[in-house]
């Protein structure tokens, strides 16, 4: 028997990130662009959530598109092809379809022909949920290299006429490859996940599935978009994220203050600081970039480790703490080893940002931009956007191409 990419099986000693990437779209949308569509302002979002911007995908971007691009240059820091790759998986709550799975459209995107590809929804979990996964496929054997992609693009399932939810959220994509190592040491040393189904219907998106398909009647009831209880969330988070960090370290063995660097899910500042002071530890101890890029679900654990390792804040031998909560209510926090050489970063930099995603020639998507938003966008500091002042857009072309 063989795995996915014809590799012999046999457990691997070790199992090791040796790439990472990610991507985010150019466009950023600003407190002030949102205090043009609804009734906030720059100062509660900052205070409340520590988000300055994000940034929000070009009509001819996708999910598929962001993770591919992020996969890219993880592939490459690996020093890997593509076709290296035995499996992909993409963890996102906003798929380009309910079926395929965005992982078959990212598998074709970064021109790969071998790997296995499936989707994992956890929402903002995904990420530590993927890392678990991927960790046990190449583990067990069953691959030699597994590509975790968190990609997401939450601008299209966001309602922006709520102050509740449309502040919060934003696009982008995070990737790391997992490879088997013959070298013990380096790698997962505690994992913890959990699941409290209490909060089934404290974030989520009610029509579109199988209790609620989508009709005129669920579009009128403006059921295709995020809702979210914000008090409950922030309560189950404050509680839950430290005990998960916790619960991974013990399991590793180590204590708090031996972590060197915690990548948390960036859901809203004031939760970081408060894990960080459960755990009794400073906020230079937390990786922090939600001030520019909100809430990215399941891609936001991966964009921050991108970041830090370029960065320079992570290097070998560093003990880590990857960990998020998110619909569901789920949980998860990974205590890592890392072992790769940050200077490997560079070997992406020739990686464009670009990805074509193929659609059916005889199919054209309606516009996919939000209309509000895209009447935001379009006007640079222009006056607020009412909300009956926006029109439908066009449809697109069959075929997607990233050109920033
Ligand atoms: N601008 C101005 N005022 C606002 C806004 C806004 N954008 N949003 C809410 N308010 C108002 C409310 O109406 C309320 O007014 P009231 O007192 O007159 O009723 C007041 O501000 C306080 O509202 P709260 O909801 O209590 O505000 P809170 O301090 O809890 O902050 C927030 C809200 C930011 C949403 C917070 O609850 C939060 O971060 N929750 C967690 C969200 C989260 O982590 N989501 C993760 C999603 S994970 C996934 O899987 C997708």
């Amino acid at each position: 028997m063989s795995g996915p990419g014809g590799h012999a099986p046999g457990t691997a000693v070790s199992v090791r990130i040796t790439g990472w990437g990610s991507y985010v779209p150019q466009r950023v949308l600003s407190n002030a662009d949102l205090e043009r569509m609804v009734d906030t302002s720059d100062e509660w979002i900052r205070t409340r959530t520590g988000i300055r911007e994000r940034r929000v995908a070009a009509p001819h971007e996708t999910t598929a598109t962001l993770g591919a691009i992020a996969a890219k240059r993880a592939i490459a820091v690996a020093g890997l092809a593509p076709d290296d790759i035995d499996i992909i998986i993409v963890a996102t709550l906003t798929p380009d379809y309910p079926m395929p799975s965005t992982a078959v459209l990212v598998k074709e995107a970064i021109g790969n022909t071998t790997a296995a590809a499936f989707d994992l929804a956890a929402a903002c979990s995904g990420f530590v949920y993927g890392y678990a996964t991927g960790h046990s496929l190449v583990r067990s054997g069953m691959a030699r290299h597994v590509l975790v992609v968190g990609a997401e693009l939450l601008t299209r399932f966001v309602d922006f006429s709520d102050r509740a939810t449309c502040i919060l959220f934003g696009d982008g994509a995070g990737a790391v490859v997992m490879s088997a190592s013959d070298e013990p040491g380096g790698g997962l040393a505690g994992l913890e996940l959990s699941t409290d189904p209490d909060g089934a219907y404290m974030i989520w998106l009610p029509s579109g599935g199988s209790r609620s398909p989508s009709s005129a009647e669920t579009i009128l009831r403006g059921e295709h978009f995020i809702r979210m209880e914000g008090r409950e969330t922030y309560r189950y988070a404050t509680r839950t994220l430290a005990a998960s960090a916790l619960a991974a370290i013990e399991k590793a063995g180590w204590r708090a203050d031996e972590v060197d660097l915690f990548i948390p899910h960036q859901a809203n500042i004031r939760i970081i600081e408060a894990v960080a002071k459960g755990l009794g530890l400073p906020m230079e101890r937390m990786v922090v970039n939600i001030d520019r890029y909100g809430n990215t679900s399941a891609a936001s654990v991966g964009i921050a480790l991108d970041e830090a390792v370029r960065d320079g804040r992570i290097k070998p031998g560093h003990k880590l703490v990857l960990f998020a909560f998110g619909a569901g209510f789920t949980s998860g926090a990974a205590a890592i080893t890392w072992t790769a050489d940050p200077a490997d970063s560079v070997r992406s930099d020739a990686i464009k940002p670009v990805a074509a995603v193929r659609a059916p020639l005889d199919w054209a998507s309606v516009d996919p931009m939000p209309a509000r938003l895209a009447a935001v966008l379009a006007d640079p500091g222009g006056p607020p956007v009412p909300l009956d002042d926006v029109v439908p857009g066009e449809p697109q072309p069959a075929h997607t191409e990233v050109q920033p």
